[in-house]
């Protein structure tokens, strides 16, 4: 078989099909055409095919794609189809604030561990988890965490990242404004709204 790289930005682009379908799906929908996904997400029907294209032969000429089944399709792709457990480190502002976020367990990531340094917050129990202490991180090698979300100062950012990886963590989500090393092996996405607002002045028209 030819070797075909799949590009990052078409495996980015799964959850936002999945989003979609998802919404189509709540609306009875059965059947759906990629001109119709398109408007959905915001993405064009070319590019939606293409990416699909990477995985396999999804949908029917003249057809589309039958939603439940390539929902279904894109979960597995993306190895969503079993819950996936993930652990925060940082329960701060932020931390606080994504534990109260619904919106993680649709896509079937659970937040199943959460840890932090400071002994006001170790033992109490949010959302029926028990904050442990940061020195805990390596039972997460026990319990096959492997995915982490990392909330905690940009200073402690690597070594909470190093540890992690140590347990066997491959999967990082990565709020701290620091630039991680990692092995090969491990996946880093890191995101800054700061970063993020700051493009957007650039787009503004000039002289309104
Ligand atoms: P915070 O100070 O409210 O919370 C940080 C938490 O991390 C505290 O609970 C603290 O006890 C804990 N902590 C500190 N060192 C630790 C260590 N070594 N191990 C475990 N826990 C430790 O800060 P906030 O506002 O929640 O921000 C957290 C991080 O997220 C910061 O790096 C901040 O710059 C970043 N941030 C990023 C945003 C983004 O868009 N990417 C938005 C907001 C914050």
């Amino acid at each position: 078989m030819r070797y075909r790289k799949i590009p990052d930005e078409s495996v980015r682009r799964l959850p936002m099909y999945l989003r979609g379908l998802r919404l189509f799906s709540e609306q009875g929908v059965k059947n759906i055409s990629s001109h119709k996904l398109a408007g959905l997400v915001g993405v064009n029907s070319h590019q939606i095919r293409k990416d699909l294209s990477y995985f396999g032969d999804f949908g029917v000429p003249g057809v589309g794609y039958e939603t439940g089944k390539l929902l279904k399709q894109i979960r597995s792709i993306l190895k969503l189809n079993t819950p996936c457990k993930t652990a925060l480190v940082g329960f701060g502002n932020l931390g606080s604030a994504l534990i109260k976020y619904p919106g993680f367990e649709a896509y079937g990531l659970h937040i199943s561990d959460i840890f932090d340094s400071d002994r006001r917050k170790v033992g109490r129990t949010v959302k029926n988890i028990r904050i442990q202490d940061v020195s805990k991180l390596s039972s997460l090698k026990k319990k096959q965490v492997r995915l982490a979300i990392i909330a905690v100062p940009a200073a402690a950012a690597q070594d909470i990242t190093d540890k992690l990886i140590k347990a066997g963590v491959n999967g990082i989500l990565n709020f701290a404004p620091y630039y991680l090393n990692v092995p090969k092996k491990v996946k880093v996405i890191s995101i800054d709204i700061a970063m993020d607002l700051a493009i957007l002045p650039y787009y503004l028209p000039t002289g309104s």
